[in-house]
């Protein structure tokens, strides 16, 4: 693969804007021999992708065929590409991954579901449709863990009635958690494993409660790693990919 295409695959720009990075020397390739980054200024460089490892500018690169990233999500963030009130989570992803090209029309890595805007925690993002598909379907049943603080204390009336399953106004089908944990006073652990608008706070709200936090803990056996701070993102490795579905 010519190197402009990685580039190119990569989310730098156009090819031809990834062919002027390169003939303008602003892209060092790795070098694992000498273990330093070189200037490339040959943009049609013949090269294996795989393991490729590049610095344009100041953004050092792996070369990755799919991208699958987790963000942990922070409060007053919206999932939209055109938020209405608050900022987009995009915005705190680096240009590359917004910009990857992408055979449907919209460019880039795409959220899998979409948190409320007050909502923190767990957001995966991918350019791959079959792996966005296969985690948000309702059909494939991923169980996903949320922390909720809550308005009123919690109480084991409540926590039956979430398990047991509640009626959300506009849908005549009863919704359950699949496991719910007091943790607190105000505070429960819940399990779903459907993704419904506003679900979380619209059961919390049938049983006569109220969502005061909200933070997604988990998807699947994939933990939000304690280290990564609100606001930041890193790719998933093969370890992460296998806990999303195991
Ligand atoms: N349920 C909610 O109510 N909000 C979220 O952001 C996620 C699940």
């Amino acid at each position: 693969m010519q190197l402009q295409d990685i580039l190119y695959s990569q989310g730098f720009g156009t090819r031809r804007v990834c062919a002027g990075l390169i003939q303008r020397g602003l892209v060092q390739l790795f070098d694992s021999e000498t273990g330093i980054f070189q200037v490339c200024m040959n943009s049609v460089m013949d090269l294996k992708p795989e393991g490729i490892k590049f610095r344009v500018l100041e953004e050092t690169w792996v070369y990755q065929s799919r991208a699958y990233v987790m963000l942990h999500k922070p409060s007053g963030t919206e999932c939209s590409q055109k938020p209405s009130t608050y900022p987009s989570v995009y915005t705190l992803l680096p240009m590359p991954l917004r910009q990857r090209p992408c055979k449907s029309a919209i460019q880039g890595v795409q959220a899998v579901g979409r948190l409320d805007q007050d909502t923190t925690g767990l957001l995966l993002l991918s350019d791959d449709g079959q792996f966005i598909h296969r985690m948000s379907s309702p059909k494939k049943h991923v169980p996903k863990l949320y922390e909720v603080g809550t308005k009123h204390p919690v109480s084991s009336v409540q926590i039956d009635r979430l398990l047991e399953g509640v009626v959300l106004d506009d849908d005549p089908i009863a919704v359950k958690a699949a496991a719910c944990v007091q943790t607190s006073d105000h505070g429960l652990s819940l399990t779903l494993t459907e993704g419904k608008y506003h679900q979380v706070k619209r059961m919390l709200a049938a049983v006569g409660n109220r969502v005061e936090t909200l933070h997604r803990s988990r998807i699947g056996n994939l933990a939000l790693p304690i280290g990564l701070a609100p606001g930041q993102w890193k790719w998933l490795d093969d370890d992460d990919l296998a806990a999303l579905t195991s």
